[in-house]
């Protein structure tokens, strides 16, 4: 993939932004252009075979654990320079961070992201994407990476919405959610094939608690 870069007035990411001072939240089916899509695929499912997705663990600092009846996903944390499709990915999410910050006066300073890998009948229970000791984490952006996701597949994100209830999203590839990270209860049901995302959050400058 060569790199590939949007200005952070792209009309895809205004439109992000206007829909996250509407409600809150984003949906975008078509953000990644496929072949990106697939690469981050393959790049997830190579770090799966070398053994460096771990399981995901629950809370931060010393009281983290892991605890499969919460979340089973396995993850790695994602650096720059480590492939040339998940840099391309950074970029992309770095125009964004900048038409944030811009539209809604976030202040938003860096971009954390894993690959995050469920395997079949894997869930995360509900929760929110904040920390009760440390609040920078302001907003959620997850891309899914799965080809060919059906219905009868499972694995929806289902989110619980202030107006709207709750929604439910399939994790199809290509497909952008993005969502106000301490305002956005949400959930991962169980899937009956593995499913493949890469989860972030922008995050403004705060104290580390720890
Ligand atoms: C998370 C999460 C949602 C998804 O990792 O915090 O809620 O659809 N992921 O993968
Ligand atoms: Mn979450």
């Amino acid at each position: 993939m060569r790199a590939m870069q949007i200005p952070s007035d792209h009309p895809l990411l205004l439109s992000i932004v206007d829909d996250l001072a509407a409600c809150g939240w984003s949906q975008q089916n078509i953000f990644l252009p496929e072949a990106l899509t697939l690469e981050l695929a393959a790049e997830c499912r190579k770090r799966a075979a070398e053994g460096e997705l771990a399981p995901a663990a629950v809370g931060r600092g010393p009281t983290q654990e892991i605890r499969e009846g919460i979340r089973g996903d396995h993850i790695q944390w994602i650096e720059p320079g480590q492939a040339e499709a998940s840099d391309t990915y950074l970029g992309l999410m770095d125009s964004l961070r900048e038409a944030l910050n811009r539209g809604l006066f976030l202040g938003l300073e860096d971009f954390e992201c894993h690959f995050a890998m469920f395997p079949s009948g894997a869930f995360y229970k509900r929760h929110v994407d904040r920390f009760r000791d440390d609040d920078r984490r302001m907003v959620s952006a997850v891309i899914y990476l799965n080809s060919q996701w059906l219905p009868e597949h499972g694995g929806q994100l289902r989110m619980y919405l202030k107006d709207q209830g709750q929604y439910d999203v399939l994790p199809v590839g290509g497909q952008l959610v993005v969502f106000l990270s301490g305002e956005v209860p949400h959930e991962v049901l169980p899937a009956t094939r593995e499913r493949l995302s890469l989860t972030g959050w922008f995050r403004r400058r705060g104290n580390e608690p720890f």
